[in-house]
């Protein structure tokens, strides 16, 4: 009797516990972090590689970090440091860095530097990198050895796996009362580089092989939603279900390239799936969003990463991993490219990696209020460069907008542009309006001619939380409405306030008419800020 009621509270226990501890959640077309039972918005970080190896280090990191309104930081947790020895775990550095964090009320995202970082196997520990028999590398053209793990080795995997686990097991001890770490980061930014597969014969002889059965009932079950990119090649080839790889996709980089995808998300799969078996909160892998194998020469390749058009090899290959996240670099424009891309199939956005400045303000409204995200970290947040004031002063205004973002996340009554030269202006449908959105042109002086100066990137977040009223936040923009939805068509500015979000209340500051809406016309917003605004319509 005494057992049974012990094992029955035990159950209770652990449903509690798989509930309350970091996880994902549908809320209409959004996937939400959930943390503490809440929907959560990461405003993050990412430290530079080596920096959470050193509690001194860090010291005066933490503090800054929080100054910077940040309330998430991604932090590396090398292989090395944590395993030593074969077997032999030491956990006290991590722990440092979870008291770091927790003294300055920040919650951590991990990134496991396991067999790969950044391609290359830099930081597994000594003794698998001298043990190259056991732990074979990657071969490459003219048989060329790279240090680079390779997929195809059940002792790369399983040496990794079990380090991942056991370092999952301490998070758990450590952290799933306190919850500080919410979410891990599996290897880095993988792909083979200098190939566009692996040519080792262990490589060569599963490449000869047939296409594992897994992947082709994925790919027939999915048929009509694959990601059109990679749809393609297999229609080429001619939607063959059985054969070697090439047989059933053809010839060509992008073949090698469908391949390391497949040995990549198997591995990093297994890896994760070890990690949740001891403590399951979400799991995700990064691309480094450049070259694919396809492009270019194959000794320029970088094959074989969760790249969005690989989206479906890496589904049916890792099920384990919750979001392919792109680390995004370049222009506004290559930013909402890629957001689009791997917003495709309900792959949930999270952006591990990306730049700060103003332009990453801009990105970050961007992401959370068109693409659901759950978090934004830009790279090198610890870096020597003076403070990030505007990176600073736009997560301070985004804290003040996440219950209102995540409240609305996953519906029509959220949106949000980003502008700039070669796309000034943007209307967009939120809510019973369509917002017409635009970056004005810089002034000229009086009497002058029209200013040719290029138009400056801005960009707006936008939420309907009233059948006639908004919420609009951001800069650079101007912003009309015209009703959408069947009544009288016109529309016109009620009351428009600025003003500011303090613990979650609107506290209003200046009421703006005249100059400041152009007459009624339309909303301004020059600096960063919010405004509120009631419509009413007229004919
Ligand atoms: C991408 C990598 O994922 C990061 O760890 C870092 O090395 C940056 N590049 C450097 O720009």
């Amino acid at each position: 009797m005494r057992l049974r009621i012990l094992s029955c509270c035990a159950a209770i226990g652990s449903l509690a516990f798989a509930a309350d501890i970091p996880h994902l959640q549908k809320q209409g077309t959004a996937t939400q972090l959930i943390v503490d039972g809440k929907p959560f918005m990461a405003l993050a970080g990412e430290l530079h590689n080596s920096s959470a190896t050193s509690l001194e280090y860090m010291k005066p990191v933490w503090p800054r970090l929080a100054e910077a309104k940040l309330n998430t930081v991604l932090a590396g947790v090398s292989w090395n440091q944590i395993e030593p020895r074969d077997g032999k775990f030491d956990f006290s550095v991590l722990d440092g860095v979870i008291q770091g964090a927790r003294s300055q009320n920040l919650r951590l995202v991990l990134l496991w530097f396991g067999s790969w970082k950044n391609a290359l196997s830099s930081y597994p520990p000594d003794w698998v990198k001298k043990d190259y028999k056991r732990f074979p590398r990657v071969q490459v053209q003219n048989g060329k050895t790279i240090e680079l793990l390779s997929t195809l080795s059940d002792a790369n995997r399983d040496a990794d796996a079990r380090a991942f686990a056991a370092l999952m097991r301490h998070v758990k001890e450590v952290d799933s009362q306190q919850r500080t770490v919410l979410m891990i980061q599996v290897e880095n930014e993988v792909n083979v580089i200098g190939d566009s597969r692996d040519r080792s014969p262990m490589a060569d002889k599963a490449f000869a092989g047939q296409v594992p059965k897994e992947l082709m009932d994925y790919l027939q079950k999915h048929k009509d939603t694959l990601i059109s990119e990679f749809g393609k090649v297999w229609e080429a080839a001619g939607f063959k279900t059985s054969g070697t790889w090439e047989e059933v996709f053809g010839k060509g980089l992008a073949t090698d390239e469908a391949f390391m995808a497949w040995n990549y998300s198997r591995y990093i799969g297994h890896v994760a799936g070890a990690g949740k078996a001891e403590y399951p909160i979400p799991m995700y892998v990064n691309a480094a969003v450049m070259g694919f194998a396809r492009v270019g020469p194959p000794a320029n390749a970088h094959s074989g990463g969760p790249l969005a058009q690989l989206g479906d090899i890496w589904r049916a290959g890792g099920p384990q991993i919750d979001i392919l996240s792109p680390d995004i670099y370049g222009n506004d424009d290559f930013f909402t490219s890629t957001t689009a891309s791997y917003a495709r199939n309900g792959n949930p956005m999270f952006i591990p990696e990306t730049g700060g400045g103003r332009d990453g303000v801009n990105r970050a409204l961007y992401a959370f209020g068109r693409h659901n995200s759950m978090g934004f970290s830009p790279f090198g947040i610890d870096g020597s460069r003076a403070p990030d004031a505007d990176l600073t002063a736009g997560y301070d205004l985004l804290g003040q907008l996440a219950p209102l973002i995540l409240a609305h996340q996953g519906t029509d009554k959220i949106s949000a542009v980003l502008l700039n030269q070669s796309n000034p202006s943007q209307k967009v449908q939120v809510g019973n309006y369509t917002l017409t959105v635009a970056s004005p042109r810089p002034r000229a002086a009086a009497g002058a001619p029209p200013s040719q100066a290029a138009v400056p990137s801005s960009a707006a977040i936008l939420i309907a939380v009233g059948p006639d009223e908004y919420y609009v936040a951001g800069s650079g923009v101007t912003v009309s409405f015209a009703p959408s939805t069947p009544g009288l068509p016109l529309a016109g500015l009620g009351t428009v306030e600025e003003g500011r979000f303090v613990d979650g209340r609107w506290v209003p500051g200046r009421q703006l008419a005249g100059d400041e809406t152009e007459q009624g016309d339309y909303l301004s917003l020059r600096s960063l800020g919010i405004q509120h605004v009631t419509l009413y319509r007229y004919e």
